[in-house]
């Protein structure tokens, strides 16, 4: 029998870093690009084997785990068999593949977490819940990030919007009724979160009012950005973003190839635009009026120097999970 368990990728809509200390976040899972694994049975006493298809590696549990690409599954594998006795140590083969690009703010790391977590869950026959398999991978964000908010796994977990505030619980919202059309721009240069979140702290430290300022108010863009979205209000929406990024630039975390997709994105009609998750590289993410709209906003992000542009959606929820054949 073969498990699949799938997950999607994620964007911050608002909130990102800000979210760290405390304040609320909106944050949904994309329709594209996504994760997924495979696993299955064989035969009892041979090794485990994790193979993480695009960086071509295999690995045992039992041998060196300190590669970066292997330690958080190491981390992950451990918190899955404490809390599912039932998953042997040994006797099964776990694919792994995902489509996202990583370090650049759509949850790579929580998403091939989330989907491993499922597929070797349904191998073994067991249900995963989506908090269990938010929980699982927070784990192993916390090897890839040190503090993370958990706002990367919880999106991805629960496969749909949320309002993530660290330490409550995370408030599931109902995407609006229309479509919601979104432009992704990579910037090409990938960013570590961690050294981008631990640069805000040091430089809070030096100046706590200023940011503590700053933050609370991008929790209040936040707050008033959760009722643009669940009614649809989308050019309200994309204001409240545009306010957002001028926040982020402020902490000091946008960039010059940030800053021109941006512009790109702006200057094609998009209805807001802004970086989404640590910046400095990763992602830029565009809100559009509509589809023709999101077409000309990828075109513009193409033609600003993207590494990569794509249109997508927002995820309501019911196409993600563990599978069984
Ligand atoms: O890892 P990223 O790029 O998706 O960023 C996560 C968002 C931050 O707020 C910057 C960090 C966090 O832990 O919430």
């Amino acid at each position: 029998m073969t498990a699949a368990g799938k997950a999607p990728s994620k964007l911050i809509l608002l909130g990102e870093h800000s979210v760290v200390y405390g304040q609320p976040a909106i944050a949904v899972p994309l329709r594209r690009p996504s994760a997924e694994a495979l696993a299955h049975k064989t035969s009892s006493g041979s090794p485990a084997v994790l193979c993480l298809r695009d960086f071509d590696l295999d690995w045992s549990p039992g041998e060196d785990d300190s590669a970066p690409e292997i330690r958080p599954f190491a981390e992950l594998l451990k918190a899955l068999r404490a809390r599912h006795s039932e998953i042997p140590e040994k006797g099964w083969k776990l694919e792994v593949r995902s489509d996202i690009p990583i370090g650049c703010g759509l949850g790579s790391g929580a998403a091939v977490s989330v989907a491993a977590v499922g597929a070797l869950c349904a191998c073994h026959g067991l249900g995963c819940g989506r908090r269990a398999a938010s929980e699982l991978a927070y784990e192993a964000e916390k090897v890839h990030h040190g503090t993370p908010s958990g706002v990367d796994n919880t999106v991805i977990a629960m496969g749909r919007p949320v309002l993530f505030k660290k330490g409550s619980e995370p408030e599931l919202v109902d995407p609006p009724r229309a479509p919601v059309h979104l432009v992704v721009g990579y910037t090409g240069r990938r960013h570590k979160t961690s050294e981008v979140v631990s640069d805000v702290a040091k430089a809070r430290e030096a100046d706590a009012p200023k940011y503590d300022a700053i933050f609370s108010e991008m929790g209040r863009i936040a707050r008033d950005g959760l009722s643009a979205f669940r009614l649809g209000r989308f050019p309200d929406l994309g204001r409240l973003m545009d306010c957002n990024q001028g926040l982020l630039e402020l902490i000091g975390v946008s960039s010059p190839e940030l800053k021109k997709l941006i512009t790109a994105a702006r200057a094609a009609g998009a209805l807001g635009a802004k970086l989404s998750g640590a910046g400095r590289g990763g992602c830029m993410a565009a809100l559009a009026a509509d589809g023709e709209s999101a077409r000309r906003i990828r075109g513009a992000l193409e033609a600003a120097g993207a590494s990569k542009a794509f249109t997508t959606g927002i995820l309501r929820g019911e196409e993600c999970g563990a599978s069984s054949a």
